[in-house]
């Protein structure tokens, strides 16, 4: 029997998208032989609740020099960072030398601000290729993998942190016990740990199934946060939904009893309670949501393939990894997917083989149906590409549903 990989308890499997590769592993053409798969199925713990991945990819395959996912990517994510450290200068204002980790810091976007007040700050990212997009910004950082050990030096090196904080990474770390350990060793007594990461109810709500690939190895809820937090010595006491990446929670944790949590940790626990969400009823039900899903959208992609259409894609996410391979989407169906991030382009999608090319490619000439696999960045992206539903060209989405804008 699998068990979790916080507290032992018995993983049930509800969903299983089959053999997977690597999200971001973008191969060469002709240099596809040898990628590697993995069986890709979330199981849900029975007695914390967690929902996690029954398999484990080692760390050092998805987080290299190489790793092609910069943040600064979207004008919406470079604002909601912006903020985000608009919001933690602002809670460390009355200390005299306060110090902010991020764990998973990527290519500077929120520390840039924090460094831009003159505030002392660490970024933690093993990814070298992006991390030197960081310093390019004035950002320091520590090319390794947060963990105990990494923590310990840190403290030993810099001091305590007033505030550690990670985005759309912790859900990233499987070995929660090196990092708790090494958060309690680096944390201040009266400090915070502040994560957000993709809400399982949003995912629920909306059969976003493809939040599930590699690296996202946990699907929180506030409820198995806390009982998590609890675990490893801490307390959760304060969550905040965020609309970005389609739908997340900021969770912020502390040493237990230092704080009093706030009325909206026992709001959104009453909400989750209310829906069932987590229960094997409802993961089930999203599991068959998930099954319809992949038959509405390959039947949709054949017939207009069939009947002459062209159909290309938009956004070479980490997500649609998930999507393509789990519906069986190759380049029969999909002529390419256009995407902004240079180290994608002239590749191939992991798994899947649809060739990557730049946005430019979109208009020359438009095509008449286009895939948003980003579709986490819809606004953005179709508010940029106009052009093309003024021409008569249709958006496909698949989240809640499959259906056509
Ligand atoms: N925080 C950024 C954001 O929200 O856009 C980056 C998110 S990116 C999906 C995850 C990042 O976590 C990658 O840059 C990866 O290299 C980094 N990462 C993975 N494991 C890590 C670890 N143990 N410690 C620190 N960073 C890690
Ligand atoms: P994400 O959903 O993991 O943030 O990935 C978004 C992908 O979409 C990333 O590879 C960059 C790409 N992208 C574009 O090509 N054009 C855009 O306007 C935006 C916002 C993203
Ligand atoms: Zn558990």
């Amino acid at each position: 029997m699998t068990i979790c990989r916080i507290c032992a308890g018995p993983l049930t499997e509800f969903l299983d998208l089959g053999a997977q590769p690597n999200s971001d592993a973008f191969p060469k053409p002709g240099e596809t032989e040898g990628e590697f798969f993995f069986r890709l199925a979330v199981g849900r713990c029975g007695s914390c609740t967690m929902v996690q991945l029954m398999e484990e990819v080692p760390r050092e395959r998805m987080f290299h020099e190489d790793y092609p996912y910069h943040s600064s990517g979207s004008s919406v994510m470079r604002e909601h960072f912006e903020a985000t450290a608009r919001g933690i200068l602002a809670t460390v204002a009355d200390d005299p030398d306060p110090f902010v980790v991020e764990i998973g810091c990527n290519d500077g976007v929120m520390l840039a601000t924090v460094a831009g007040a003159g505030v002392r700050h660490l970024g933690v990212d093993p990814s070298a290729g992006v991390a030197d997009r960081a310093r390019a910004k004035g950002v320091r950082v520590r090319t390794a993998f947060f963990e105990e050990e990494t923590a310990l030096a840190i403290a030993a090196a810099e001091g305590r942190a007033d505030v550690v904080y990670a985005a759309n990474t912790l859900c990233h770390l499987p070995y929660l016990e090196s990092i708790f350990r090494g958060l309690d060793a680096l944390l201040k007594p009266e400090g915070v740990f502040v994560f957000e990461d993709p809400y399982l109810g949003d995912i629920v709500e909306r059969t976003s199934f493809d939040q599930i690939y590699d690296e996202h190895f946990y699907f929180f809820t506030a409820r198995s946060v806390q009982s998590m937090a609890h675990h490893y010595g801490f307390e959760l006491v304060d969550v905040l939904r965020l609309p970005v990446h389609g739908g997340e929670v900021r969770y912020t944790l502390a040493r237990r009893g230092t704080r009093v949590p706030t009325a909206s940790v026992a709001e959104l626990l009453a909400d989750e309670d209310s829906k069932d969400l987590a229960e094997p009823v409802t993961l089930e039900r999203f599991a068959a949501e998930v099954r319809r899903t992949r038959d509405e959208l390959t039947a949709l992609l054949t017939r207009l393939r069939a009947e002459g259409h062209r159909v290309v894609a938009y956004g070479a996410t980490a997500k649609s990894a998930t999507v393509a391979n789990y519906c069986g989407i190759g380049p029969e169906l999909i002529s390419f997917v256009c995407d902004s991030t240079p180290a994608k382009q002239g590749r191939l999608t992991p798994g899947s083989h649809i060739p990557v090319r730049t946005p430019d490619a979109f208009g020359d000439p438009y095509p008449e149906y286009a895939l948003l696999f980003a579709w986490n960045h819809a606004e953005e992206i179709m508010a940029k590409e106009q052009k093309f539903r003024e021409r008569g060209g249709r958006w496909i989405l698949y989240t809640p549903d499959v259906h056509m804008v």
